[in-house]
């Protein structure tokens, strides 16, 4: 069998998945460095030493019943007894979704607070509106000659869009920090230390700056009907500025995955040329292909709130549970040669398949998976289509290599570019 049938983490196709009751614990007496050093393929790596696809450790002094598979995807998305608060660490909770956010409620007042999100932001009409801002600031940024991380032209132009799209209008400087301190508040959210500090502490000045914004469009009469007033109205002003900041966060975000679909262009470069020739219609196919090979979320977290029995295990009330949403999607067994970049395999997050859960799974009203994905990959397609058909650059030499113990990742160049051409 060659390399290329088995996944990162060396999973051959064909394997069963296996939930042995009671689960087995990882050897060793705590496995946060492990962890650390592991990165993405901790549980991956976890699940190949103990032949299962769910085991015990001990993380940051709290036992943890780590999961990969589609099986535990469909826990993690649909089962009632879980609950996401008190699953996280706090520096990544406060630095991501934070508390009152909508990842923090359970039952029926997820349900409500989510319905809002769905109207917001799966709107196809709001999507456009979204995609066509980040399209202008994106082509207001780019000159002939002009040297760029991909990563960083994204960012700004992401920020820049996601603002006026909710309905936000900062001066340029006031911009270019948002720029910087919103990326940072998902790419230090799996880092501890003063950078992250740093980062917390400028998130609660843009939560000030959110209130007094919310607090005006509500005072006004004639506000529009963005995101930032209906949120505004909907919400007690504190919880509403967490909510806006869920929202452009997560945008800027995007950010991670047009930096990935850059390189991945340079990688396999028969798809620029495939899209220039007029074949943009695979440009979806090519974007989820990205979002299935790119380390961006590892894993997500739940805690039991009462006792579940899940193949035969029983996961008792208080039980943290870890799902791998990045090695499942690595997986040889769903994914037939999954380190090969393939188009082909026509992903499509509409399918609802529970291997490929790269921004979560199940059921978008009722579970806690990101209402963001049609949003995100209209953004991740205008990238690609204007990198391949509004513009000619060349790639420097540069470091494109991928840290897999660095969460988030990205290519650790963020992807430079040197334009030549603007058509
Ligand atoms: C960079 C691309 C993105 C990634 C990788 C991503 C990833 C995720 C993941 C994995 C979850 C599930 C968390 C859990 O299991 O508890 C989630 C939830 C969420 N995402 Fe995204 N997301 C992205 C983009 C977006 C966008 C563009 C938006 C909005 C504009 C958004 C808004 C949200 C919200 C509000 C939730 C919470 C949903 C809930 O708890 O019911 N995300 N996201």
């Amino acid at each position: 069998m060659s390399r290329q049938d088995q996944d990162a983490f060396g999973h051959r196709a064909g394997a069963t998945s296996a939930f042995p009751a009671p689960l087995p614990r990882l050897p060793g007496v705590d496995h946060t460095v492990t962890l650390l050093r592991q990165g993405y393929g901790f549980i991956g790596h976890g699940c190949d030493r103990l032949g299962v696809d769910g085991f015990r450790a001990r993380l940051m002094g709290r036992e943890a019943i780590c999961l990969r598979g589609p099986e535990a995807s469909q826990l993690l998305y649909g089962a009632e007894g879980l609950t996401r608060t008190g699953a996280m660490p706090t520096t990544v909770l406060r630095l991501l979704q934070d508390k009152g956010s909508v990842q923090q409620l359970d039952g029926e007042e997820h349900r409500r607070r989510k319905a809002m999100f769905i109207r917001l932001v799966m709107d196809p009409g709001r999507i456009d509106s979204l995609r066509r801002g980040f399209e202008a600031a994106w082509r207001a940024e780019l000159h002939p000659g002009l040297e760029v991380s991909v990563l960083d032209l994204a960012n700004s132009a992401l920020t820049r869009a996601a603002c006026h799209w909710v309905g936000l209008y900062p001066a340029p400087a006031d911009l270019r920090r948002l720029t910087r301190d919103l990326f940072a508040m998902s790419d230090r959210s799996g880092h501890f230390g003063p950078s992250t500090a740093l980062a917390l502490w400028r998130r609660r000045g843009i939560e000030r700056w959110l209130r007094r914004e919310i607090a005006a469009v509500r005072g006004s009469a004639d506000a529009a009907a963005t995101p930032l007033a209906i949120i505004g109205k909907d919400l007690p002003l504190e919880v509403a500025a967490v909510e806006v900041l869920n929202l452009l966060r997560p945008i800027v975000a995007v950010g991670r995955y047009v930096a990935f679909a850059a390189k991945a262009l340079h990688d396999h470069p028969i798809w620029c040329g495939l899209f220039r020739s007029g074949n943009a219609d695979f440009i979806s196919d090519f974007c989820e292909e990205v979002r299935r090979t790119a380390p961006f979320f590892p894993f997500t977290a739940a805690r039991a709130t009462r006792d579940l029995t899940w193949h035969g295990a029983t996961l008792p009330a208080g039980s943290w549970l870890l799902f791998d949403i990045y090695g499942t999607a690595q997986d040889a067994r769903h994914f037939p040669r999954p380190q090969a970049f393939r188009p082909e395999r026509m992903l499509d997050w509409r399918l609802n398949d529970p291997s490929f859960v790269p921004q979560g799974g199940g059921d978008v009203a009722t579970t806690h998976r990101c209402p963001g994905e049609a949003a995100t990959l209209a953004l991740m397609e205008s990238a690609v289509r204007m990198l391949c058909c509004e513009m000619s650059y060349d790639v420097p030499p540069q470091d494109l290599s991928v840290a897999m113990d660095r969460i988030p990742a990205q290519p650790a160049s963020g992807m430079r570019i040197r334009v030549q051409r603007i058509d």
